[in-house]
């Protein structure tokens, strides 16, 4: 990133090389000792009602109109919503949090065009600026949200700057947008184009928890990892990277690797008496077997439009998108089709 002639200049490559996904120990280290400490499982445990009714308050406009749009009416809605609440953002904030999350989703690219990192640009400074407002309100009033817990957590000698809240912030928003929408987006298509597994899913919510794992492998929002740089000559498995080499690890090839994986089907949650093991993170933090007693009247019934979705281009992240406008007339459920 340091290498982008356009680095000094640009309040994105400076942003995103402050971040965790972008350092190295013992810098990293550091920063995820104290970031753990407040992100912890009962954090996110304690946003499961608000999400079980988010969800549902954005499937009744589709149950009632039947019809719809499952990427803009439901999967996009959800990431950067929830990830607000976490952080304890205020409501009337959520959208203004989404336009710049999104902005800045478009840089997570291995060739960034300037029209792109521009628009980044903005969105980002307009980010920190709203986070360095927030904390400052928060430093005056610590609530039990993710920010306050980041800005109270300590090892005794240590703390995170002003900077490193400003930027795990936006790492947060950032991280769990594309990933977890594209990541419900796709699995929803997977599971439409595959009737008689969603129909045992719909019947046996148990066996959420092993799809979601293998919606990950199957269809992974992250194809490929962020780039590595070689700081020096460095053999992996027998081969050389040369200093300076970029390399890009391809989770998407991994995940469909036949030495490992039967074939590339979803569906494996059906026989997998275990979760399939993935090179895709576990989805324990998005996934839930559904303690959710409308689980089954609401999973979805309604069948595909048939209409054929984009996959937008990317090296990084598989986008599951809408078509051109006039493909708004998608029946529910047909998003990706
Ligand atoms: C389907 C959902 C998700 C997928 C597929 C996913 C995928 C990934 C991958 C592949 C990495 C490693 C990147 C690399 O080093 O090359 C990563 C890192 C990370 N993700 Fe996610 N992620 C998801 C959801 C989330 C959510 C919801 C959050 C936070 C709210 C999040 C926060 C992070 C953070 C902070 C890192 C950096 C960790 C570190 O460097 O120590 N992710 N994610």
């Amino acid at each position: 990133m340091r290498l982008d002639p356009r680095f000094e200049g640009s309040a994105t490559l400076q942003s995103l090389g402050r971040m965790l996904t972008f350092i190295d120990p013992p810098d990293h280290t550091r920063l995820r000792k104290l970031v753990s400490r407040a992100f912890t499982p009962m954090v996110i445990d304690r946003l499961r009602i608000y999400i079980r009714d988010l969800v549902g308050s954005l499937l009744d406009p589709l149950e009632e109109t039947g019809t719809g749009d499952l990427v803009s009416d439901f999967a996009d809605h959800i990431p950067v919503t929830v990830i607000c609440e976490l952080l304890g953002v205020p409501h009337e904030d959520h959208a203004r949090c989404y336009e710049w999350s999104e902005a800045i989703s478009l840089t997570v690219e291995y060739v960034v065009p300037d029209e792109a990192l521009n628009a980044a640009d903005e969105a980002t400074s307009a980010y920190e600026a709203y986070f360095r407002g927030l904390i400052a309100e928060r430093r005056s009033a610590l609530g039990d949200d993710l920010l306050s817990g980041l800005i109270a957590a300590n090892d005794n000698t240590d703390r995170l700057t002003e900077d490193e809240l400003v930027s795990m912030a936006v790492l947060l928003l950032g991280a769990g947008f594309e990933t977890t929408r594209n990541l419900i987006g796709s699995g929803l298509l997977a599971m439409l184009r595959n009737p008689a597994e969603l129909a045992q899913l719909r019947d046996d919510p148990s066996l959420i928890r092993g799809a979601v794992e293998e919606f990950l492998r199957y269809e992974p929002p992250v194809q490929t990892a962020v780039a590595r740089f070689a700081l020096r000559d460095v053999e992996v498995d027998g081969v050389l990277v040369p200093e300076g080499t970029i390399v890009g690890a391809v989770i998407a090839a991994a995940n469909r690797d036949p030495a490992r994986f039967l074939r590339p089907r979803p569906g494996r949650h059906r026989s997998a008496r275990q979760p399939p093991r993935s090179p895709s993170p576990p989805a324990s933090t998005t996934a839930s077997a559904p303690q959710w007693p409308g689980w089954k009247a609401r999973s979805p019934s309604i069948p595909p439009s048939g209409a054929s979705p984009g996959w937008p281009s990317s090296m990084t992240i598989r986008r599951c998108a809408t078509p051109a406008p006039s493909g708004r007339t998608l029946a529910a459920h047909s998003a990706c089709a």
